[in-house]
C-alpha cells in the first residue's frame, strides 16, 4: 500500500478501510511513512472529515502505537474527565477530591498548559515541593491510600498523538473534529480509565466556537467510548469568559481551595459546572443513581470539608507545603498587584476569554513556547462577569505580577478583552448540553 494512494482516496473524499488507516498510522510511528505525507493525509481529513468508522480506527491505531496503562489492580469503576481547554478553568482540582471523597476512584494523568490555556501539571507545581513526575507505582499506592491522584502522562502514552499533534500545530490542521476527538479520546483511553466525562468548551477562548460544532465533537468522541467500551458522557459548558476568576497557576489553586471550602456559593460558574461533571462522574462510576442523589451527596462532601480532605491528602502525597490549605494566599505572593480600570462604563456584554488568558501568559502565567518557564505565582483575577455593570474608575480585575515589563501590554489587552454596552445584555447560559 502506498501512502500516496491513500492520501489520494482521502482528497477524493472516498472512506478509508480500517487496514488502510493502520497502514498510515503504523507506517508514520515506525518512520516510513515521511511528515508530509502524513501532514497531506492530516490536511485531506480537514476538508474531506471521516464517518465514525474511519475516526474509531484511526482512535485504536493511535492507541496501539504505544503502552496502555491498566488501572485493574484499584478497586472501583476508575472515572476519569477531560477538557478540551479553556481560561480560568480549575475543574479538576475541585472535582477530583469531590468525587474521590464520594467514594469513587480518580486516576488522572494530566498535561501542561500551551499558549492560552491552563494545564493541571503547571497548576499543581505551584504547590510548592509538589512533584508530579512520580513513578507509575507510586501513582497506583497514592490512589489507594487517598482515592485520587493526578500524574504526568507516562513518556509511551499514544506516541503517535504526540507526533502528529506537532505536524498539525505548524500544518494548520488542528481544527478538524475527527483529529482532535481521536488526539483526545486515545490518550484518554489509553491512560485507562473505565469512564470518562468530557467537557467540551464553545466560545471565544475554545476550538470550538460555535454550539453545533462543539455538538459534532462531543457526538464524535462520545462515540469513540461507545465504539471501544468506555462509558462517556460529554458536556457542553460556555468559554466565553473565564470560567473562575482567576487565571494563574497559584491563583486558580487558591481559587480551588476557596471553592472547596464553601467560600464561592452554588451559580457561580465554575461552581455549576465542577458539580455537573462531579455528577456525571458519580452517575458513570454508579454511585449515584440519578443526578439528584448524586448532587446531594456533592454538596455533602462540599460542606463537610470531605472534599477539602481529599485535595490536602493527595497534595501532601505528591511531597506538597499543605500549609497552603489554610492559606491559599501563600500561593500568589507577587511583588506587585495592578487594578486595571476600563475609563468608560457600561455593561460587559462580551469577553474574549482567550485574550485574557493570553494577557495572564504575558504576565508570566503560561509558555509561548514549550521550553518557556512558569511563574506559579503570577496572572489576573476578574473581578467582573459578562453581564455586569462596571464603572470607568471600577477595577475589572487585579493584574498579580513579578516583573513589571509587560504590564502595560497585558493591562491593554484585558481592556480590549471586554466589549460594553449601554443596556443590559442577557446572561451566556453556562451549560449548553450534556451528551451521552
Ligand atoms: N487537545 C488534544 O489533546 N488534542 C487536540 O487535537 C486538541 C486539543
Ligand atoms: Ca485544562
Amino acid at each position: 500500500m502506498r501512502a500516496v494512494d491513500l492520501i489520494l482516496k482521502k482528497k477524493n473524499g472516498e472512506p478509508m478501510t480500517t487496514q488502510e488507516i493502520n497502514c498510515l498510522v503504523n507506517g508514520f510511528v515506525n518512520n516510513e511513512v515521511p511528515d508530509y505525507q502524513m501532514a497531506a493525509w492530516m490536511m485531506a481529513v480537514c476538508f474531506q472529515g471521516m464517518d465514525s468508522a474511519e475516526t474509531g480506527a484511526l482512535t485504536e491505531a493511535m492507541i496501539r502505537s504505544g503502552a496502555q496503562v491498566d488501572l485493574s489492580a484499584l478497586p472501583g469503576v476508575k472515572v476519569d474527565k477531560h477538557s478540551t481547554g479553556g481560561v480560568g478553568d480549575t475543574t479538576t482540582l475541585i472535582v477530583a477530591p469531590l468525587v474521590a471523597a464520594c467514594g469513587g476512584t480518580v486516576a488522572k494523568m494530566s498535561g501542561r498548559g500551551l499558549g492560552h490555556t491552563g494545564g493541571t501539571l503547571d497548576k499543581l507545581e505551584s504547590v510548592p515541593g509538589v512533584n508530579i513526575e512520580i513513578p507509575i507505582e507510586r501513582f497506583f499506592e497514592i490512589v489507594k491510600e487517598t482515592g485520587l491522584c493526578v500524574m504526568g502522562q507516562t513518556e509511551n502514552l499514544v506516541p503517535a498523538d504526540k507526533r502528529m499533534y506537532a505536524l498539525r500545530d505548524v500544518t494548520g490542521t488542528v481544527s478538524s473534529i475527527p483529529l482532535i476527538a481521536s488526539s483526545v479520546m486515545s490518550k484518554k483511553i489509553a491512560a485507562g480509565a473505565d469512564a470518562i466525562v468530557l467537557d467540551v468548551k464553545m466560545g471565544t477562548g475554545a476550538f470550538m466556537q460555535t454550539l453545533p460544532e462543539a455538538r459534532e465533537l462531543a457526538r464524535t468522541m462520545v462515540e469513540i467510548g461507545r465504539h471501544v467500551g468506555r462509558r462517556t458522557v460529554a458536556i457542553i459548558t460556555d468559554m466565553n469568559q473565564p470560567l473562575g476568576m482567576a487565571v494563574g497557576n497559584g491563583l486558580e489553586v487558591r481559587e480551588a481551595i476557596e471553592l472547596l471550602s464553601g467560600k464561592i456559593p452554588a451559580g457561580d460558574p465554575l461552581y455549576e459546572v465542577s458539580l455537573l461533571l462531579a455528577s456525571q462522574m458519580l452517575l458513570l462510576a454508579g454511585l449515584a443513581a440519578d443526578e439528584t442523589e448524586a448532587h446531594a451527596k456533592l454538596s455533602c462532601a462540599l460542606e463537610s470539608g470531605a472534599g477539602l480532605n481529599k485535595l490536602r491528602a493527595m497534595l501532601a502525597a505528591l511531597g506538597g507545603d499543605v500549609r497552603c490549605i489554610e492559606e491559599p494566599d501563600l500561593l500568589c505572593t507577587v511583588r506587585e498587584k495592578i487594578p486595571v480600570t476600563l475609563g468608560r462604563s457600561g455593561y460587559i456584554s462580551a469577553m474574549r476569554a482567550e485574550q485574557i488568558g493570553v494577557a495572564a501568559q504575558l504576565l508570566g502565567a503560561g509558555r509561548a513556547t514549550k521550553a518557556d518557564r512558569i511563574d506559579p505565582a503570577v496572572g489576573l483575577v476578574m473581578h467582573k462577569r459578562q453581564g455586569m455593570y462596571v464603572a470607568g474608575d471600577e477595577p475589572v480585575a487585579t493584574l498579580y505580577m513579578n516583573d513589571p515589563a509587560y504590564a502595560e501590554e497585558a493591562a491593554a489587552l484585558l481592556r480590549s478583552a471586554l466589549t460594553l454596552s449601554k443596556e443590559t445584555p442577557g446572561h451566556a447560559p453556562m451549560v449548553y448540553d450534556v451528551i451521552s
